[in-house]
């Protein structure tokens, strides 16, 4: 069994509120449009919804990206090497975690998660399938600076950031994400990092808005989240799922659109909205091959290799922090 030694780097209040989802719910709702962001969609029952969206036939990505690292394993060794430090950021239910760990003969794994439970959970499991492999798990919001645990400071690192989760930022955010661990991972650091790709939007649309109606319930999660933790009364029956494609912004978004007028309290304050109003609680974006390199090196990553599926289209693709030159 290997090591498991957790560090916690949220904030909660005397009650036991994070104090950061208070703010951004209020923040969120204090807008026109309403939104929120996507990261207050992981809590237990978030988690464990998000796990079904990854089963469900319509749901591509994470097929794909498995079938990616299954394939390529070789060579995904051959360009990372052996004796990395792989530090996973959003680990979830580190079900890709393994296939990576299998090939590449890592010397720590540090999984970085909002989700303390579930983390808990995944790293113990993780640490019992790889014995002797230390596994240092973080909670905290790696959107935010996250200091690295002390063992692993001598390591060479690879970052791993699967799920095409960077979509799930707007092109700002993204890029201070990546500087920010560019900074965090340090200077010669590896990056391998999932990007879905810009493709047919009947089947985006599908993908992010499924039949059985997973996404939907993934999606309204979030409205009962706030019941539950901020002591809200949003009449969650009242809203439904909507994903839509925008081809400006490259992205799916997905809203919970207000189906008659309302008013609701969350945490003491008063809220309106008007029937066809929406919240907008996530984006997906999706890269085409020369977005996603630009992304990259806008962020002080040199892209170094990359592994393509085609159908539908998915790229996981290495990228390293190299020194900067500004030109030629
Ligand atoms: N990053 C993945 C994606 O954009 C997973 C994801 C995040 C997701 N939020 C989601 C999937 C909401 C479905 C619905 O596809």
């Amino acid at each position: 069994m290997g090591v498991v030694r957790n560090l916690r780097q949220v904030d909660a209040d005397a009650a036991g509120v994070d104090v950061a989802f208070r703010a951004d719910v209020h923040a969120g709702f204090g807008q026109t449009p309403k939104a929120i962001p996507a990261r207050w969609f992981y809590d237990t029952t978030g988690s464990a919804l998000f796990e079904d969206i990854t089963a469900l036939p319509e749901y591509y990505p994470t097929r794909s990206e498995t079938d990616l690292l299954t394939r390529h394993a070789r060579d995904l060794a051959a360009a990372i090497g052996a004796g990395r430090a792989v530090v996973e950021l959003g680990s979830g239910s580190s079900t890709k975690t393994p296939l990576l760990l299998d090939a590449i003969a890592p010397a720590a794994y540090v999984p970085v998660d909002i989700s303390g439970e579930f983390l808990r959970d995944s790293a113990r499991a993780l640490a019992a399938r790889f014995a002797g492999l230390p596994v240092y798990p973080v909670e905290a919001d790696f959107t935010q600076r996250v200091d690295m645990p002390r063992e692993i400071a001598d390591l060479p690192k690879l970052g791993f950031f699967p799920g095409s989760t960077i979509g799930n930022m707007v092109a700002r955010t993204a890029v201070d994400l990546l500087r920010n661990w560019r900074e965090a991972l340090g200077e010669g650091s590896l990056l391998l990092i999932g990007i879905d790709r810009i493709k047919d939007e009947r089947v985006l649309e599908l993908a992010y808005d499924d039949p059985a109606g997973v996404t939907a319930a993934f999606n309204l999660n979030l409205l009962e989240r706030i019941n539950r933790e901020l002591g809200g009364d949003i009449p969650v029956e009242n809203f439904t799922h909507r994903a839509i494609w925008n081809d400006v912004f490259a992205r799916i978004e997905m809203h919970l659109v207000a189906a008659c007028d309302m008013d609701f309290v969350v945490d003491g304050r008063r809220y309106e909205m008007t029937a066809g109003e929406t919240i907008h609680s996530e984006n997906s974006h999706k890269y085409g091959a020369r977005d996603a390199n630009l992304l990259l090196r806008a962020s002080g990553w040199t892209p170094v290799a990359s592994w393509d599926d085609t159908d539908p289209a998915f790229a996981l693709i290495l990228a390293k922090a190299t020194a900067f030159r500004s030109a030629p």
